[in-house]
């Protein structure tokens, strides 16, 4: 499987949004991760479709991979669409009708993912393995970054990986040069990682080394 890195937006220094997508741009990053955040799904407020929208203007090629921790991503899925998500990640927890809110997102062309956080026990997504594109496993609590790897969240990568060999299943929080590691150990591909990668003098370099330590593993 194709291991892919992708920095977190959020980390990212906002006196200087443009450069920092650049810089991400050209330390070949596989993906933007760009969270939405509402209050009422977390203790927090973050983006809304501007800036994925800033995103594709200053970085056309760099994917945009959006994450919608929101209670209702059912009411926001054209405006992230039109603004030029490329797939667009629900939260299992959220308030609204899962089924019908991922086909909604394939039907906008859109690759729809399915994301839970690290108290849902990952026997839940049963019902939605054939129907989500791809799958996110919340490695912290949603809403800050910065925060600690909780490991207890890889057995539910396992569990994945051993159902949907083929499919890309994805960690965010708390990812770092060991978490990564540990990640693709238990089966994750795509990476994100938002307060390590940012704070790296040299993102390239960091992107290229944690690439070459998972290309071996997988
Ligand atoms: C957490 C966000 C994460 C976060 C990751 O609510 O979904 O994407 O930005 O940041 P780090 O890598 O700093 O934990
Ligand atoms: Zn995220």
């Amino acid at each position: 499987m194709k291991i892919e890195i992708l920095p977190s937006l959020l980390a990212a220094d906002y006196a200087k949004l443009a450069d920092e997508i650049l810089r991400a741009a050209n330390a070949g990053a596989d993906a933007m991760h760009i969270d939405i955040m509402d209050p009422h799904f977390v203790p927090n407020l973050s983006f809304g479709p501007d800036i994925v929208a800033l995103c594709k203007r200053i970085a056309p090629n760099l994917y945009r991979n959006t994450h919608l921790m929101m209670s209702r991503p059912d009411l926001y899925i054209e405006k992230f669409a039109a603004a030029g998500a490329e797939t667009l990640q629900i939260h299992y927890e959220a308030d609204c009708d899962i089924h019908s809110c991922l086909r909604a997102i394939k039907a906008l062309g859109v690759k729809a993912a399915l994301t839970i956080n690290p108290e849902t026990p990952v026997e839940v997504l049963r019902p939605y393995l054939k129907e989500a594109d791809e799958f996110l496993v919340m490695t912290v609590h949603p809403g800050y970054g910065g925060q600690k790897f909780i490991s207890e969240c890889l057995s539910k990568v396992t569990w994945l990986r051993e159902k949907l060999p083929q499919i890309d299943i994805m960690v965010d929080g708390g990812v770092n040069g060991q978490t990564a590691i540990d990640s693709a150990r238990a089966g994750a591909n795509q990476l994100v990682s938002g307060s390590f990668l940012f704070k790296q003098d040299d993102m390239k370099a960091q992107i290229a080394s944690m690439r070459a330590n998972l290309e071996e593993l997988i």
